[in-house]
């Protein structure tokens, strides 16, 4: 499908106005050219039950959702639209956006009609695809590309993306794993797994409640993991205590975990990001995989700062591995800047 490229640059300059969107599982990224990220936030939203009919009204977004998330009154429902990069429920994320572009906007100009690049994983169905488009488009973008989320993030990590030489992006997010090979402004190589950051809070849950007996929300296994989690066994210990409920009693408590323990519990989520950055290895094209034994590999998305991540890859894969800079708005930052300034070929819109 065709580049963003306007028809009428002049006119839309002065009156559209180009947005990138990073629609993520874990985080919403609204980036504009001229106000940079204009809205981080959680990708949450929360509903309050109007009527005994069933209507809703959107009760918060964002953080304030965030925090009702498992805390919510019964009149009020917290929900995350995304799963796995994608649209789990389409009308809670349509309002989600339409809420986030409220917010975001910074002057008036951005009130006009603003047309979208929004960031989509390499994996994502034609179904899930069209679902996204319209989910902008309802919340007011007069058209909107998509753009892989590994070639947003190698822009925004500062890659040589449009140069003939191979570079490998890894970004870890909530909900997925992208790694893509990219040469001369497009994609080479891209693969995307459903695992990320939602797995490893998962994996420590199952972990804990097998381990102790103690069962602990999603948001605290989070917490831990971004407080003491390590890809690593051999660091020096250290400790963190998480309060869950007792599988056997039910009443609270409270249990000291180490780095140690969160290696072991996400060691499974682990090896598949490492088995998929390995299926890129063997199939991507052989003068770029020397290009990238040469360069390394850059990590973006908030997965990227796992403790002690880049060792673990570098020990299983023997390469360069660096966590880019800002890992976290490097896709947004990617798409905005790749929509702007045309650095990519056609094929990496649609
Ligand atoms: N310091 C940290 N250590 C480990 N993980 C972290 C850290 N900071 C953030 N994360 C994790 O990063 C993930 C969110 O990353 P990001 O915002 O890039 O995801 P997303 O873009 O919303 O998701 P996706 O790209 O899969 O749709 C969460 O799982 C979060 O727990
Ligand atoms: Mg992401």
């Amino acid at each position: 499908m065709a580049r963003p490229t306007p028809h009428y640059p002049l006119f839309d300059r002065l009156f559209r106005h180009s947005v990138a969107v990073d629609l993520g599982t874990a985080n919403t990224l609204i980036y504009t050219d001229n106000g940079g990220i204009v809205l981080n936030e959680p990708s949450v939203v929360a509903f309050q039950k109007e009527s005994a009919a069933g209507q809703k009204r959107v009760a918060a977004v964002g953080t304030e959702a965030r925090q009702l998330l498992g805390r919510a009154p019964s009149n009020v429902e917290a929900v995350r639209p995304m799963r796995h990069g994608v649209i789990a429920n389409f009308s809670a994320a349509e309002q989600m956006i339409r809420q986030f572009v409220v917010m975001a906007r910074p002057r008036p100009l951005f009130s006009r009609r603003a047309a979208f690049t929004l960031c989509v994983p390499a994996g994502a169905t034609q179904v899930e695809r069209r679902a996204i488009k319209e989910a902008a488009v309802a919340a007011g973008a007069w058209k909107v590309s998509l753009i892989g989320e590994s070639l947003a993030s190698a822009v925004g990590a500062g890659l040589p993306v449009s140069e003939a030489v191979g570079s490998m992006v890894v970004d870890i997010g909530g909900g997925t794993t992208e790694v893509g090979v990219i040469s001369l402004g497009g994609l080479a190589y891209s693969g995307s797994i459903r695992v990320g950051g939602d797995s490893f809070d998962m994996a420590i849950v199952s972990y804990v409640r097998n381990l102790y007996g103690v069962l602990l929300g999603e948001q605290t296994a989070e917490h831990v993991k971004k407080g003491i989690g390590s890809a690593v066994r051999d660091v020096p210990v250290e400790h963190m205590n998480a309060t869950g409920r007792s599988v056997e009693d039910g009443l609270p408590r409270t249990v000291q975990l180490s780095n140690h323990d969160i290696a072991d519990a996400i060691d499974g989520p682990l090896r598949q990001v490492i088995g998929a950055v390995k299926r890129a290895l063997e199939s991507a094209p052989a003068e770029l995989v020397t290009d990238i034994a040469h360069s390394g590999i850059v990590l973006t998305g908030g997965g990227a700062l796992l403790g002690n991540l880049g060792r673990r890859l570098t020990n299983e894969l023997g390469l360069d591995v660096r966590v880019a800079d800002e890992p976290l708005t490097c896709a947004v930052r990617g798409a905005g800047a790749a929509a702007a300034a045309g650095l990519l070929d056609d094929s990496a819109y649609e």
